[in-house]
């Protein structure tokens, strides 16, 4: 499954050390290790920080709610560099990314943008770029691309870009 959303999280500070009553914690075992700031929804509420908070699904996905009501699965937590990436279990990010409204979260953008492009043409997907399935139509691919992908080659291409996020203006 692509990561599809990278951000970054804070605040940064006493992310290593253990508070009491406090297990690390998991959903799956492969999934991320949960500890501070994040917590599990049936964990203390000392254990995480406000909105940092997890649950487990039917398919022991770790899942984390960001505002308005975006559910996204988490699938790495970088506590280090305080990144967490994320992916869409309906796999139409697209369709979300509008909704996401970071603004009173304590989660940034770790990518500078994301474009969706809509190609009449396929082509191969590399590390910072992803065929979005669910916005096709017949003879036609949406890929959303983030800002290190070469835009330039798409805009020569077959494609016309068709979204942002964040927006721009
Ligand atoms: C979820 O985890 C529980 C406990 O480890 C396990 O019994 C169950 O089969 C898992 N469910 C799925 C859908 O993987
Ligand atoms: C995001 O939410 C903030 C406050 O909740 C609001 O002021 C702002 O207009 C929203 N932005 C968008 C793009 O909806
Ligand atoms: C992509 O472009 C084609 C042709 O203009 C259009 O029919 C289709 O709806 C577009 N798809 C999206 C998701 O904008
Ligand atoms: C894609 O990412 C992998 C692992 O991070 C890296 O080894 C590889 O060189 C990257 N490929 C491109 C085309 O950037």
């Amino acid at each position: 499954m692509s990561i599809l959303l990278s951000l970054v999280f804070f605040p940064l500070l006493s992310l290593g050390h253990r508070l009491e009553g406090c297990e690390d914690s998991w959903c799956n075992n492969d999934g991320p290790v949960i500890h501070f700031p994040f917590r599990l929804s049936h964990q203390l509420k000392h254990c995480g920080y406000p909105g940092f908070e997890l649950h487990c699904n039917n398919k022991n996905d770790t899942i984390l709610e960001l505002p308005s009501s975006v559910h996204l699965v988490v699938e790495k937590i970088d506590y280090v560099s305080h990144q967490i990436h994320l992916y869409d279990p309906d796999e139409c990010i697209a369709t979300k990314l509008p909704k996401l409204n970071l603004s009173q979260s304590n989660f940034r953008n770790a990518d500078d943008l994301t474009v969706l492009f809509n190609c009449s043409e396929p082509f191969t997907d590399s590390n910072d770029s992803y065929l979005v399935p669910c916005l096709g139509s017949s003879g036609y691919q949406v890929h959303a691309v983030t800002s290190t992908f070469n835009l330039d080659f798409l805009l020569s291409g077959p494609c016309t870009k068709i979204h942002q996020y964040p927006y721009s203006d």
